[in-house]
């Protein structure tokens, strides 16, 4: 089964976050992202959409769902794909960011994915390169696939987004998949709820349009969504908290806090978890309320649609053709 081709998705000839998206492409992607579902749940799950094409994944951060999931969906479209291992690359001498990308931009890809450690690291290199950027997490910015994966997610359990009311828990303040969900959430009608202790929560958090809690378990009360965050360790430069039993104590979703919630809310985390610190196993793993295993599905659906959506406008604009 081949998806229909529709008319362009998307206005830039980038993804470089959900803040500049309108709610008719992001409805779009998730509407294409269907028809991917779809074929990845068939016997042949191959295309040659993206036949000739070159994808280059360059990951400057450890990845597991992100990059797998952008591999598996350029070769389920038929594109060439190279995933840069960074590590054994020139980057360790001290190549510059701009400097890799620019000599990597030569070798003509038509689409770069690329994962940085610095906030508007994706952006920068839109500027300079002339091949497509699709940013798969920026520092602590932006990661518009976990957003709209996650959104998919929530639409396929039948949820509607006018009206629902999402808690997003956790270590907020170094979380991309928060920033990018919360942009995402409230274009499309939803309610967003922060649940997070001070230390892990940005200035003025309520800017955003969102309620902030402190209690988690007041915060829970009646949501219809709860989306875990990982305390993201590696980006705290000082003691975010007393410590990582007493942060599952007050902020980790466990069976007993999950009731608070609506009956039948989802729930949801990016990965990876950090089981016992955000999340208990016994909620993480049961399969009647959690739906993690179901974003890891959709994410390669959503890839697989931003890689189309992206191709067109390629096509339109004879980019990197003879
Ligand atoms: C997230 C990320 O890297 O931003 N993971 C992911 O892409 N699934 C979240 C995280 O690292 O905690």
């Amino acid at each position: 089964m081949t998806p229909a081709r529709a008319e362009t998705i998307l206005k830039s000839s980038h993804l470089l976050g959900i803040e500049a998206l309108s709610v008719g492409e992001i409805v779009s992607l998730l509407d294409l992202a269907d028809t991917y579902v779809a074929l990845n749940r068939s016997a042949n799950k191959k295309t040659d959409l993206l036949k000739g094409r070159t994808l280059i994944n360059l990951f400057f951060e450890a990845s597991t769902r992100t990059q797998s999931s952008f591999e598996l969906a350029g070769k389920r479209l038929g594109a060439d794909v190279l995933n840069m291992a960074v590590r054994t690359s020139s980057v360790s001498k001290g190549e510059t960011l701009i400097d890799t990308a620019t000599t990597l931009n030569a070798m003509r890809p038509d689409i770069l994915v690329v994962r940085h450690q610095d906030s508007g690291a994706a952006e920068l290199l839109s500027r300079k390169l002339d091949c497509c950027v699709v940013n798969a997490g920026d520092g602590s910015h932006e990661h518009p696939t976990q957003a709209l994966l996650d959104a998919l997610t929530i639409r396929r359990r039948g949820r509607k987004f006018e009206g629902l009311t999402v808690a997003i828990c956790g270590d907020v303040l170094h979380s991309r998949v928060a920033r990018s969900n919360i942009h995402l959430l409230l274009k499309m009608g939803a309610r967003v709820r922060l649940i997070a202790p001070r230390t892990l929560l940005p200035g003025e958090a309520e800017r955003f349009g969102v309620e902030v809690f402190h209690d988690m378990k007041k915060g829970l009360e009646g949501v219809d969504v709860v989306m875990m965050l990982r305390l993201q360790l590696e980006r705290m430069s000082g003691a975010f908290v007393p410590s990582t039993r007493e942060y599952f104590r007050f902020y980790g979703l466990d069976a007993e806090k999950l009731k608070l919630a609506k009956p039948g809310a989802l729930v949801m985390h990016p990965g990876p978890m950090n089981r016992g610190v955000e999340i208990d196993s016994t909620v993480a793993d049961d399969i009647e309320v959690s739906v993690i295993q179901e974003q890891v599905e959709m994410g390669v659906a959503i890839r697989m649609a931003v890689l189309d959506a992206l191709s067109r406008g390629l096509a339109l604009e004879g980019r990197n053709s003879p």
